[in-house]
């Protein structure tokens, strides 16, 4: 098996970069030999973000054709033609749809991914579904041999990781206060992903429970994707008739959002408890079959893509 590894990597507050390095340390202690690739928008995206700009920039995020410029790395974004290098992507999510800077990565520069073995690294709360579903079908498209996921998230309560990512994304706070813990993926959630890597070194495979899908998150995240996906439409279609409508259509959002966190996300919840083990297998069975792709790709992902429609 190879030894060799690309990571490519943009995080905002250093988390993915704690998590990717994670992931490398029993790799690199197996003597494999590690590439670390900047990926940076030309225009810097701001953090802590404004909250004018954490919404404003949702339109874009759940826009699956909307693409920021990169700065070019040092030594260009697929310096090796090693087809054995194994890729590890590391993304946050945005809007349940992946970064920005990453979608702009995977879909302006197929080359990276053409004929890989990629092994997507996904940090963020605890909603990552649809947006690896996406950073799958362009890694489809791109030509990837293989595709897995390792996921690391906050696994504290749904209301408590709200509340402490928010502060955090909005002042750059990440540290516990009141009764809140800190924000972000803990300490048993990088031990999990060091362990992942670990199976990779040894076994070089991804052990099963190395993205853990949670079923009531699962279902809520493909229900609301597509609602996001839908509203970023409406809110793009919206702009071009003035600041106003514009405005209004991202206070709704914003509202609409807030409504479906108290409650919708209970009634999933509900529904869940009572589809029981067949909601659970049903949502995995779901999610598994197009977050990853195997050795022949292609024709087996199109097979995956037509059992499910
Ligand atoms: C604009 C924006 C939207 C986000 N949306 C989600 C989301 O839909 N689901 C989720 O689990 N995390 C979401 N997050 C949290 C990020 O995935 C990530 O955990 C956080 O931004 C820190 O990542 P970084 O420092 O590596 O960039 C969002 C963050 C930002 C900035």
């Amino acid at each position: 098996m190879s030894r060799r590894a690309v990571v490519y990597l943009y995080t905002q507050t250093g988390q993915l970069r704690e998590v990717a390095e994670a992931f490398v340390a029993p790799l690199e202690a197996d003597g494999w030999r590690i590439r670390w690739v900047d990926v940076q928008p030309r225009v810097a995206f701001p953090f802590p973000w404004s909250v004018r700009q954490f919404f404003g920039v949702f339109p874009r995020a759940v826009d699956p054709d909307a693409l920021v410029e990169l700065a070019e790395p040092a030594g260009g974004f697929g310096a090796e033609r090693d087809e054995q290098e194994v890729v590890l992507l590391a993304y946050q999510v945005w809007y349940l749809s992946p970064s920005l800077p990453i979608r702009s990565l995977v879909a302006g520069h197929p080359e990276i991914f053409e004929n890989r073995r990629v092994i997507s690294l996904i940090a963020c709360r605890n909603m990552w579904y649809s947006a690896a579903i996406e950073v799958a079908g362009l890694l489809r498209t791109a030509g990837a041999r293989r595709v897995e996921v390792v996921a690391a998230t906050d696994t504290r309560h749904q209301a408590a990781s709200l509340v402490t990512t928010l502060r955090w994304l909005l002042t750059g706070k990440r540290e516990p206060f009141l009764r809140f813990g800190r924000a972000g993926v803990g300490d048993a959630e990088l031990a999990r992903v060091t362990a992942v890597g670990r199976s990779i070194a040894g076994q070089g495979n991804c052990p099963a429970d190395a993205a853990p899908i949670v079923p009531m998150l699962a279902a809520a995240d493909l229900f609301a994707g597509r609602l996001f996906r839908n509203w970023g439409v409406t809110v793009r279609w919206a702009e071009r008739y003035g600041a106003a409508a514009y405005a209004a259509s991202l206070v709704m959002f914003v509202f609409g959002l807030a409504i479906g966190i108290v409650a919708g996300l209970p009634l999933i919840g509900g529904a869940a408890l009572a589809g029981g083990a067949r909601f659970e297998t049903w949502i995995s069975g779901a999610v598994n079959r197009r977050i990853s792709l195997g050795e022949s790709t292609v024709q087996e992902a199109a097979r995956h893509e037509r059992a499910i429609q």
